[in-house]
């Protein structure tokens, strides 16, 4: 389990070498922060992992797509895990290489596969026969192959959050193994398909290796009999999915993750590739956050902060977990608080039944928010989005400016009367 980015030095906090109070006097809150060295740490780390297996780490654009981030992980080696014509844009316009990119997601647009297409995509990773039947008729018309794998959807019980589980039979995602190999048979018939590889993501924020090992399991059964019908893969796509230690619970080492898999896989002369996300990004982020207004009322104590849910959705959609700590000195003792936004929901809470002390103006950090947060922020209640910070050991790099007023209304027109 890595330890925080936030790190505490004779009464102050500080990311990498620079101060909490730093940043705050000179950009305000709330803000989004990012470990440079914490990115970077964790895709290594992965890296290193995997370093006996012929492998490729695509990261998942959606988990933070701040071209900033694109480009260091780019810089690292990284290829990419895109869902939309739009996450495409931002790898080429991070300096990605376009080769390393694999495409997922169940509603490819014709625009979106076209531009895929032209820009020599490592694989789609196709999820039913109407996106198959698509991309070979776009790929003819514009006289070029397109490289597929399937996603298989291989029916685990990934143990998680039943909105980010997506390998079992309801989820709407992947096919199943039976129609794979009917797919596969059918896009050997089809002369702008390449056949890659096979495909599959089973969900987000999984601590068992178990779900993981039962869906390689199965892709293999499903590569066996692929060979018996002269159809050989040239790389098995495991997905993203790892999970992150939120709330001290334990989690998937990555050796034992690499190690599970190469015992699965060796000797099968096929390329590893991995759409991780979460596991890179999520604790390498942090939002500084101001207390504006202590509430104590008969029943419950509000801590209202600055930041909403418009800027962090996961408590609200999922329930979500995320350790909140403060950075102020405070006389009050300690005590139970919800920690809430100002947006005029109910669901607009980013923790529950904290026992902690605040006070007004006090600075909290909300932990572990470098992945699905910034790329799931809204600008509800009329919020403007955040600056995003890169911390790189003593210098803090702005890489994306807090949005105006103008940014808010941008579009946006005033009917004139007739
Ligand atoms: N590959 C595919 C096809 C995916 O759909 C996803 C995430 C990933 C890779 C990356 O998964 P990761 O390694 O980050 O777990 N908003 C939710 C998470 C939704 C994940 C959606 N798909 C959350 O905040 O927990």
């Amino acid at each position: 389990m890595n330890s925080s980015i936030l790190i505490k030095k004779k009464d102050k906090f500080f990311v990498e070498d620079v101060c909490i109070e730093s940043i705050i006097e000179k950009f305000g809150t709330p803000t989004y922060i990012y470990s440079k060295q914490r990115i970077v740490d964790n895709f290594k780390n992965l890296e290193s992992a995997f370093k006996n297996v012929d492998h490729l780490i695509c990261f998942a654009v959606k988990a933070n797509s701040n071209l900033a981030i694109l480009n260091l992980l780019a810089k690292n080696g990284a290829g990419f895990d895109i869902v939309s014509g739009g996450e495409l844009r931002r790898v080429i316009a991070a300096n990605g290489d376009p080769k390393k990119i694999v495409f997922s997601g169940v509603g490819k647009t014709s625009e979106e596969i076209k531009l895929a297409i032209e820009n020599n995509i490592l694989a789609f990773n196709i999820e039913s026969e109407d996106e198959l039947i698509r991309i070979q008729e776009i790929a003819k018309s514009l006289n070029k192959k397109a490289s597929i794998s399937i996603r298989v959807n291989p029916d685990v019980n990934a143990n998680t959050h039943p909105y980010i589980s997506t390998g079992l039979k309801e989820n709407k995602f992947g096919v199943s193994e039976e129609s794979a190999l009917i797919l596969y048979k059918k896009a050997k018939t089809m002369d702008s398909i390449l056949i890659k590889g096979i495909d599959c993501h089973i969900g987000s924020q999984i601590t068992d290796l178990k779900p993981f090992e039962d869906s390689v399991k199965k892709l293999i059964a499903l590569i066996d009999k692929l060979e018996l019908v002269g159809i050989k893969i040239k790389h098995m796509d495991i997905g993203g999915g790892i999970g992150i230690s939120y709330n001290n619970e334990k989690t998937i080492a990555f050796d034992d993750y690499a190690k599970a898999v190469f015992t699965l896989t060796k000797g099968r002369g096929f390329k590893i590739l991995l759409e991780p996300g979460r596991v890179i990004m999520a604790d390498a982020g942090a939002i500084l956050t101001k207390v504006e207004y202590v509430k104590k009322t008969q029943d419950k104590n509000f801590a209202i902060i600055d930041a909403a849910m418009n800027d962090l959705m996961r408590p609200s959609l999922y329930g979500a977990f995320h350790k909140i700590f403060n950075t102020s000195e405070t006389t009050d003792k300690e005590s139970v608080f919800d920690i809430v936004g100002p947006i005029c929901e109910t669901g607009d809470f980013i923790g529950k039944d904290r026992v902690i002390s605040i006070e007004p103006n006090n600075i909290l950090v909300i932990m572990d928010t470098g992945a699905y947060a910034m790329s799931m922020s809204s600008n509800y209640n009329s919020r403007p989005r955040l600056y995003e910070l890169m911390i790189d050991k003593h210098k803090i790099y702005t890489i994306r400016e807090k949005e105006t007023f103008d940014d808010l209304i941008k579009g946006e027109k005033v009917l004139s009367e007739s």
